[in-house]
């Protein structure tokens, strides 16, 4: 039988993925290559919906893509492709903006979070309908499963009502995609500050895949612990200690149950020297990876441009039949 499809995209937003970026999602693309048919996409089209530099945006594209590739992205096993390379993304995004109400849109909470700052009239059209392209960017591949975390499940939801409005209007066309739950899905907190999620727009708290060794361990060494001496997992009443503990698990391999016992006894200095430890083991030869990526930009851009081929070969064919029903 086939296999089901996965579809799933990362932000080119940043010079570096943050910890969480890999624990949260990147962790289970790799795991996911074996069991399901793959296609991951660096959404760059959705990169611009803010104020950017074309430069800046080039270079972050192909560093996300060195990234995905040395951490384990197989292009034999998975579709890896640019998103701009595919223009049925947007081809398909015109028709969903056209069945979808403008106060349906208007509910995304995300837009609503992410304008905050400039406030609603100065964001662009783009970033209000970000979540009908995300859409697009599922249903063109007729994806059946998409990995989400709590924060995407109202866009999901979107694409959802989309497939089904699309099917129900013009005929049974587009796959209605279904949420695919992570298994222990990790969240990773900002090392400062273990309330709030580690984010790349948040740098002084993340822990970023190619930042230098010595500034991680630094960050790590001043990560904000808790009241108290003991080394025990309590997320809620000791949230810093609690997260040093989850990152530890992911790099060492132990479960945290184990860790704690060989803390008994042991300070916070104790775990943070393991964990810049495990940290530094992990991270590596992934920056050695990315390095060598990186040295051969033709190569990199190969990859991708396969990718991309295939990639539209599976697009083009939605956007053909969804064209011919609406009437092109
Ligand atoms: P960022 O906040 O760094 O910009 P994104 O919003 O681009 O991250 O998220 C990319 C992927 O990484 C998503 O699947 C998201 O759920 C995951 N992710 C991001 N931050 C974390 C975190 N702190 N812990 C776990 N997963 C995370
Ligand atoms: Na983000």
């Amino acid at each position: 039988a086939a296999r089901p499809r996965v579809l799933s995209g990362i932000q080119p937003t940043a010079d570096s993925f943050q910890i969480g970026n890999y624990v949260g999602a990147i962790r289970q693309w790799v795991e996911l290559q074996s069991t399901h048919e793959t296609f991951y996409s660096i959404v760059d089209l959705h990169a611009i919906t803010v104020e950017h530099d074309p430069e800046v945006l080039r270079r972050r594209t192909r560093v996300a893509a060195a990234q995905l590739l040395a951490l384990g992205i197989d292009p034999q096993r998975s579709t890896l492709f640019v998103q701009s390379q595919v223009p049925a993304h947007t081809q398909l995004s015109w028709v969903l903006e056209c069945l979808t109400g403008f106060g349906e849109a208007s509910r995304m909470t995300q837009f609503k979070d992410k304008s905050a700052k400039g406030g609603v009239d100065r964001s662009s059209v783009g970033l209000f309908t970000y979540p009908i392209l995300q859409a697009a960017d599922i249903l063109a591949y007729q994806a059946n499963l998409v990995p989400v975390g709590e924060d995407q499940r109202q866009h999901l939801e979107l694409s959802r009502n989309l497939a089904q409005r699309f099917n129900s209007r013009f005929g049974r066309t587009l796959t209605v995609p279904e949420p695919y739950i992570l298994k222990e899905t990790a969240k990773i907190y900002d090392l400062t500050q273990p309330t709030a999620k580690m984010s790349k727009s948040a740098p002084a708290g993340s822990l970023d895949l190619l930042a230098d060794l010595k500034v991680s361990t630094k960050k790590i060494r001043s990560a904000v612990t808790d009241t108290g001496r003991d080394i025990v997992f309590d997320p809620e009443g000791k949230p810093g200690v609690s997260n040093l503990l989850t990152l530890l698990s992911i790099f060492d391999g132990r479960p945290v149950g184990e860790l704690v016992d060989g803390y008994a006894g042991r300070g916070y200095g104790d775990l943070k020297k393991d964990l810049a430890e495990a940290f530094a083991a992990f991270v590596e030869p992934v920056q050695a990876a990315v390095a060598e990526y990186l040295t051969d930009p033709a190569q990199l851009d190969l990859i991708l441009a396969k990718g991309a081929e295939r990639a539209r070969a599976v697009a083009d064919a939605t956007v053909s039949t969804v064209y011919e029903k609406v009437g092109f």
